[in-house]
């Protein structure tokens, strides 16, 4: 096991009804900024209880924020945070919302010439950030207890991230009964992610950690439980809320203790999504197995373990094993109604375009730090059809 800091100061409330904590946790002075979407939270009721919580507190909006949030809306919340003095952020969404509002937090207090600088050296630079609260509506990118945000540029087509430990947010809500009203793209969308958040901290090589090889394992079992459950009866809170808690223990750093990460497949999915538009989990469900189609040596002693433990297969020789496990990942993706093959979705113009991108943005990859460009050009090759 390698060594480690483990460090997360944030403040999960969990459980339906909780949203009227709010009227503890926010400050009670000063100007809070309400950050949301497109407008989910007016629909579902989220919104109301917001504001129900939040009775003489000082609260600005600003809405807008889409999925994949942009940098060009985020720089005009952040000059909404100058002129009204804001001094706290609260994100009420999915993982778009609260990434939003980190950028905005980093950026308002960045002392540079333009925020974006901050970026290509993934935020090394962020030396302050306003303080900021979530009230999580969608369970997938674990945002609402790591120090991560991803933005894209419109106008370059980059989509890069940032992490600081001056974003992490000050609490996070966690009320299963706002996912009630989740479409079934994003539910699905959602399980995914988080299962793929496992993936880039699991599917390694054998690092003599068998306590972070469970954890990890007993999220991938419970998302392949919850996941289609929850499309098949949404309302169910039980389901929710393994939904909810599993998508946060994904990427909340615990499971990525002490042992060593790949995240190629996210590398090439933010690059696929900035390029194509598709969406973050459908890049994810498309490169993954592509990725251990490429690296199965390597990675053949955690793949044999995770056939073994997570899908039961235990007979045949070892790549024949190796290959059920694979196809039983697919298989679940497309369970969930996410088709694993850029075909599936007419990508096929330009990709090229997307190892020249990585490239940029920084190759090698890999737990072995070995997958260079033309690595990255025989993994889209896979990921054709
Ligand atoms: O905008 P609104 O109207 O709120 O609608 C949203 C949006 O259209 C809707 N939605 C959210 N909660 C809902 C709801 N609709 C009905 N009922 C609800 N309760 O869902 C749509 C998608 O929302 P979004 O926030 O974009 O989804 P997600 O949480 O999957 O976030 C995706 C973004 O997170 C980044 C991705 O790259 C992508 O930009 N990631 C962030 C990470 C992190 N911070 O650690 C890690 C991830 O790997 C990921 O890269
Ligand atoms: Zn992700």
């Amino acid at each position: 096991m390698f060594n480690f800091s483990y460090h997360n100061p944030v403040n999960i409330i969990f459980g339906k009804g909780t949203i009227c904590q709010l009227a503890e946790l926010l400050p009670k002075d000063g100007n809070i900024m309400l950050v949301y979407g497109g407008g989910s939270i007016k629909r579902n009721g989220v919104y109301d209880q917001v504001i129900k919580a939040a009775p003489g507190r000082r609260l600005i909006e600003f809405s807008g924020i889409e999925p994949n949030p942009r940098y060009e809306t985020l720089m005009r919340a952040v000059e909404v945070v100058k002129r009204e003095k804001i001094n706290f952020l609260l994100a009420v969404g999915g993982g778009s919302v609260i990434d939003g509002v980190k950028f905005i937090a980093a950026a308002a207090l960045w002392q540079g010439a333009d925020p974006w600088d901050f970026m290509p050296d993934h935020g090394q630079a962020v030396r302050a950030a306003l303080p900021l609260g979530v009230v999580l509506t969608l369970p997938a990118t674990g945002s609402e207890m790591n120090p991560n945000s991803v933005v894209t540029r419109e106008s370059t087509r980059e989509k890069l991230f940032f992490g600081s430990p001056h974003v992490m947010p000050h609490f996070s809500i966690l009320d299963p009964e706002t996912t009630y009203t989740l479409p079934p793209r994003q539910t699905a969308n959602g399980a995914i992610d988080a299962f793929v958040h496992v993936m880039e901290q699991y599917m390694t090589c054998p690092a003599g950690a068998p306590l972070q090889d469970r954890q990890a394992e007993a999220v991938l079992l419970t998302l392949i439980e919850a996941g289609p459950k929850a499309l098949e009866h949404p309302n169910d809170y039980d389901t929710r809320a393994s939904l909810m808690w599993a998508a946060t223990q994904a990427l909340n750093g615990l499971i990525g203790c002490g042992v060593p990460h790949d995240w190629t497949t996210h590398m090439i999915g933010h690059e696929i999504t900035a390029l194509y538009g598709l969406d973050h989990a459908v890049t994810l469900a498309i490169v993954l197995p592509a990725v251990w189609r490429h690296k199965r040596q390597h990675k053949a002693a955690k793949l044999l373990q995770y056939a073994a433990r997570v899908w039961g297969i235990r007979d045949g020789d070892e790549d024949a094993r190796i290959n059920a496990a694979i196809e039983k990942t697919e298989k679940f993706f497309q369970s969930l109604g996410v088709a694993t093959r850029l075909k599936d979705y007419d990508v096929k113009n330009g990709l090229g375009a997307i190892a020249q991108q990585c490239e940029k943005h920084g190759l090698p990859l890999g737990e072995h730090q070995d997958i260079w460009r033309k690595d990255v050009e025989t993994i889209i090759d896979l990921c054709r059809e």
